[in-house]
């Protein structure tokens, strides 16, 4: 619809034209409000013009009748851009079962990106065409901003916490990619490319890297070499719980409350495994901060995500 209007970026993602239409939407709303203010006072100065200059405007009293209209018209105006911009809004932040994941860090001054097989690329990201494709991200240091204007998404990069964004590429080609959050001296430079190959070219590029292992299979020997399998052992018998089929589930905290065990848990229960314990263990797991960094609780995310038994978290985000 608006691909001839040069002031957008190009539509790449399936939600580029829906949140398009939505800010089109909203822009022509003001414009016709704000032509017909602008053309309101161009005739009243007209109309009412006073040669003489010394007649005296008339005093006015109000008017219920207008004040109600002048109140409901703008309600149900802003009522349905609320309405749509929730649906929008719902579909940006609700990525669907199915995606191909990609892990992402920012750092002063890069984006790098953890591809599941093993590739990983710097300030560069290879997706397929029409494929749902979620990267899931953090920071190392202070707050970034990951943006594609192409696929009209963007989501913050906090320290401690991962955020997600989802798109299904349209179209192929080359787009930009920014930090759109100010990091500091470099935060200009903090930009990159997303290049949308057509699947089967996806495929020859992600095995034409030098991959080395997987991340699973690198979280799987972080797994070993931390230790963490001395306790948790498969077969339940350890001080830890066995981790198979654990990903995705909801478990009882000693407090009481529940905690869907999400990347942000397992992460957390890393780095800070007494913050929330799940009822029934004793507080003995020892914190790793220092000792694993961000790619490295990825790769053990992406590991204990592999293991036989794991689903998707039931509320995302
Ligand atoms: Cu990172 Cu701005």
């Amino acid at each position: 619809m608006l691909s001839g209007i040069p002031l957008f970026p190009e539509q790449a993602s399936t939600l580029a034209p829906a949140v398009d239409n939505l800010y089109f939407f909203v822009t022509a709303v003001t414009a016709f409000f704000a032509l017909l203010v602008f053309l309101y006072v161009v005739i009243f100065a007209v109309k009412y013009r006073d040669p003489t200059g010394d007649r005296v405007g008339q005093p006015i009293r109000g008017s219920i009748p207008l004040e109600i209209v002048w109140s409901i018209v703008p309600f149900f105006i802003s009522m349905v851009i609320f309405g749509w911009a929730t649906v929008v809004f719902f579909d940006l932040v609700r990525a669907p079962d199915q995606t191909l994941e990609i892990y992402s860090t920012g750092k002063r001054w890069m984006w790098r990106f953890q591809h599941i097989d093993g590739q990983s690329e710097i300030n560069q990201l290879h997706v397929p065409l029409g494929r749902p494709v979620k990267v899931i991200f953090t920071s190392e240091d202070v707050l970034h901003s990951l943006y594609i204007p192409a696929f009209r998404v963007k989501a913050d990069a906090i320290p401690g916490r991962y955020s997600s964004i989802w798109f299904t590429p349209t179209r192929v080609g080359e787009y930009h990619l920014f930090c759109a959050e100010y990091c500091g001296t470099k935060h200009s430079g903090m930009v990159g490319s997303v290049v949308v190959m057509e699947p089967n070219e996806y495929q020859a590029w992600l095995s034409g890297g030098e991959g080395g292992l997987s991340m699973s299979a690198r979280g799987e020997q972080l797994f070993q070499q931390l230790g963490c399998s001395g306790c948790h052992l498969s077969d339940g018998s350890g001080r830890g719980p066995a981790l198979a089929g654990k990903y995705g589930v909801q478990e009882t905290l000693a407090t009481g409350a529940t905690v869907t065990v999400d990347d942000t848990y397992v992460r957390e229960s890393i780095l800070t495994p007494q913050m929330r314990l799940v009822a029934g263990y004793q507080p003995v797991m020892p914190t790793f901060q220092g000792q694993v960094n961000e790619e490295g609780l990825m790769s053990l995310i992406e590991y204990i995500k592999s293991l036989p038994g794991a689903r998707q978290p039931a509320a995302p985000r």
